[in-house]
């Protein structure tokens, strides 16, 4: 297959990148590398099978960069990813995962691509609902830009299936963890505690701790992304991504210092606004549409991860802390 990542500099990319090459499947990526690492790339700029472009999905370069590559399916995971500059800056938020997304759609019609899976936000979309795990069917509810903007999205895409024949598939993920999650980011709660506590900082809780979070492994989600990928045409829609699991924030610490070998002393401060209690998908749609289920337990992920992060840690003695709770993390 012909593939185009979006994002492709960032965790979730880079990761999938990865496992499309080791497909067997010809991929560009396209990165504007405002959060993503060229080095994300490393191993993937050796294949002759993968070229990237260093370019931003709004602008109007991205028509020239599809209709050369005419893709069998494009993967679109560019995005602002955080929640608390949607809120300060909402228009710029707005001007990538909006109208790059646009931009983007109006590329695949004219390249005649019809398979596109998008990264949505499976812990932003419903906002606080009432039964947990959530299904698909719970009416959107965003409390951010960034939820709101993701939504946006994913309706533009179903307005481009009903109009040119697009064939979106949007996978609405939960927290997703593992290698390459940017420790130094405000999101990530799993790279933010594990870099802290490789590093002998100490963590910080906001909150009494008991928030939950639906925590899942990038490898499942890479997978998830290629069975999408890969689906036949009419399959389209919305479909959870995540392991209908909740973690509570102090649970997830204490799985962290276990994994990592440390006392547990997290440090607590109060809670921050905004945030949602309690999140978790419900993955039956995934299930039956794609096969998919999750299946990669979560001290194995944290462990996988801590593995990651002591290969890439290189802790200034004394640094402050960037722990954090779950916030920031909701996406
Ligand atoms: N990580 C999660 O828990 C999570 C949860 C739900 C949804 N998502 C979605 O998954 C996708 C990937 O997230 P991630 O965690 O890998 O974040 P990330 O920041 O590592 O990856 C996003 C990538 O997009 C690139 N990018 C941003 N704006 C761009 C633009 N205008 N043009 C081109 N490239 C641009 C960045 O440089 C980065 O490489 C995003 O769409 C995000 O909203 C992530």
């Amino acid at each position: 297959m012909r593939t185009l990542v979006t994002g492709a500099a960032g965790f979730i990319g880079s990761n999938l990148v990865d496992r499309l090459l080791a497909d067997g499947h010809e991929v560009v990526g396209v990165d504007n590398l405002s959060t993503g690492r060229i080095a994300n790339l490393d191993g993937a700029l050796l294949s002759r099978h993968f070229t990237f472009v260093e370019t931003d999905i709004a602008l109007p370069d991205l028509q020239a960069v599809v209709a050369g590559v005419r893709p069998d399916a494009v993967f679109h995971l560019a995005a602002q990813v955080d929640v608390r500059k949607s809120v300060t800056d909402p228009r710029y938020d707005a001007s990538t995962n909006i109208l790059g997304t646009i931009n983007l759609a109006e590329a695949c019609r004219r390249a005649g691509t019809r398979r596109i899976v998008f990264a949505a936000s499976g812990g932003s979309r419903y906002g606080e609902p009432t039964t947990l795990p959530v299904r698909e069917e719970v009416p959107a509810h965003p409390l951010s830009p960034y939820a709101a903007g993701k939504v946006a999205a994913e309706m533009y895409l179903a307005c481009y299936a009903d109009m040119y024949g697009l064939a979106p598939i949007n996978l609405a993920l939960s927290n997703v963890y593992g290698p390459r999650q940017d420790p130094h980011g405000e999101a990530g709660v799993v790279a933010i505690f594990g870099s802290a506590m490789l590093a002998g900082r100490p963590t910080v809780i906001y909150g009494d701790g008991q928030a939950t979070r639906d925590y899942v492994y990038v490898g499942d989600v890479v997978e998830a992304f290629t069975r999408a990928g890969q689906a036949p045409a009419p399959l389209t829609g919305t479909f959870n991504i995540g392991t209908g699991i909740q973690t509570s924030t102090a649970e997830l610490h204490h799985l962290m210092c276990e994994v990592v070998g440390n006392p547990e002393s997290p440090r607590h401060e109060g809670s921050r606004t905004g945030e949602i209690q309690a999140i978790a998908l419900d993955h039956t749609a995934a299930h039956s549409a794609l096969q998919w289920d999750p299946r990669v337990d979560m001290r194995e992920g944290l462990r996988r991860t801590v593995d990651w992060l002591r290969e890439i840690t290189v802790a200034p003695v004394g640094a402050a802390s960037v722990a954090t709770g779950p916030e920031g993390s909701r996406r």
